[in-house]
């Protein structure tokens, strides 16, 4: 039998928030992001639950991302966000896999694919409007444009934008970014170029500006059921997906006074139930919440008690009857019990993206809510 922390991905939630904020972007396509393996939720998992509720695009970071969602049988469209290597165009043609130009570089390697090969893999164009990561610079985007324009056989079919601050309470650089996208889109149309997917919205940008929602949006964390940030309004009712727990693997009775884990930094103020969980921040939990954090058991919050250990954490349960073999709730939501990750990352200076990535390793996914 297992012992350990357990992250139990509520795939019925996935396909919830999937149709809520399709609903929201009033029907446009969605390009569900599941890149570093769902967020931490399970990749190939969470692609064919999104794709059986009719999601057909997806988007992940790197060229092997891709290839594991095909391996798996997924048939829908895959977009790769990473910097475009040559060596890869033919097995993106083969595998029919969606890739990213952002550079004018990456134009030419795809030209001289063309020349030698006489076919193309699918592309976009990505302009960098002020996230200065990769994509297209501004002052080089014409001459990009007028030497797609000018290549035959390119199957270039969408151009497309990053945000840097769309989940920011101050949009003005955002719209700034807009402005720069829109100035782009005008050039493009001038010189007879169309493309058949703009987009440019990510999570925070479907809450924050819904006036750049184009043809698709580009959304990881509000399919995943946590807001970007505490600065986009959270009107719409996403559930978490994943249910992040760990076993009670002792409890013992210990007097006030008594010192608990690393750095002696916590005390028993009184005589105290302390519990033993099996989870630790090798396994993704977040370690600076022992500061203040909690963790919940039958309905109630219990404090952490010191510093959390690679393999273990303490909880103090006061005089509650604790029964070993329980797990404790770190974040999400089950029938008892429900702490959202918002929580703990908002209060140790964190996000939820660093929050659900990090959990792998010793960490069973349990998936639930297939249909
Ligand atoms: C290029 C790009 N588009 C869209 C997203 C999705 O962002 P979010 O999870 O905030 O929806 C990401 C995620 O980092 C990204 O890198």
């Amino acid at each position: 039998m297992f012992i350990g922390p357990k992250a139990i991905i509520h795939l019925d939630r996935l396909v919830h928030n999937y149709r809520i904020v399709k609903e929201k972007v009033g029907g446009r396509r969605i390009m569900a992001v599941v890149k570093a393996n769902a967020y931490g939720h399970g990749a190939v998992e969470c692609t064919k639950a999104l794709a059986s509720d009719g999601c057909d695009y997806f988007a992940v970071f790197t060229f092997e991302e891709a290839i594991e969602l095909r391996d798996a049988g997924i048939a829908a469209d895959i977009f790769v966000f990473s910097r475009l290597h040559p060596d890869i165009l033919s097995d993106a043609v083969d595998r029919n896999i969606t890739l990213n130009i952002s550079h004018s570089d990456d134009l030419d390697s795809v030209i001289g694919f063309h020349a030698e090969n006489g076919e193309s893999p699918k592309v976009h164009l990505k302009i960098d409007t002020g996230m200065t990561r990769l994509g297209i610079a501004m002052d080089e985007a014409e001459s990009v444009l007028l030497k797609l324009k000018d290549a035959d056989g390119i199957r270039c079919e969408g151009i497309y934008s990053h945000y840097a601050t769309a989940d920011e309470g101050d949009l003005g650089y955002a719209n700034m970014q807009l402005g720069q996208f829109n100035s782009i889109l005008h050039s493009a149309n001038a010189l007879g170029l169309t493309f058949k997917i703009k987009h440019f919205s990510n999570s925070g940008s479907v809450l924050n500006i819904p006036e750049s929602g184009f043809d698709a949006v580009r959304v990881g964390m509000l399919l995943y059921g946590a807001f970007p940030s505490d600065e986009v309004p959270a009107d719409i009712d996403i559930k978490p997906v994943m249910e992040f727990r760990g076993p009670i693997v002792h409890v013992r009775r210990v007097a006030a006074g008594t010192q608990v884990s690393y750095g002696g930094v916590w005390t028993a103020e009184k005589d105290t139930n302390i519990g033993v969980i099996q989870t630790g921040f090798a396994d993704g939990f977040p370690r600076p919440w022992y500061d203040g954090g909690s963790v919940s058991y039958h309905g109630k919050r219990y404090p952490i008690a010191g510093r959390v250990c690679m393999d273990q954490l303490m909880v103090d349960f006061g005089n509650e009857n604790v029964e070993v073999g329980e797990d404790v709730l770190f974040f999400g939501e089950n029938k008892t019990d429900s702490l959202r990750v918002e929580e703990i990352s908002d209060t140790i200076g964190s996000t939820p993206y660093v929050l659900l990535t990090a959990i792998q390793g010793r960490t069973e996914r349990i998936f639930s809510g297939k249909n």
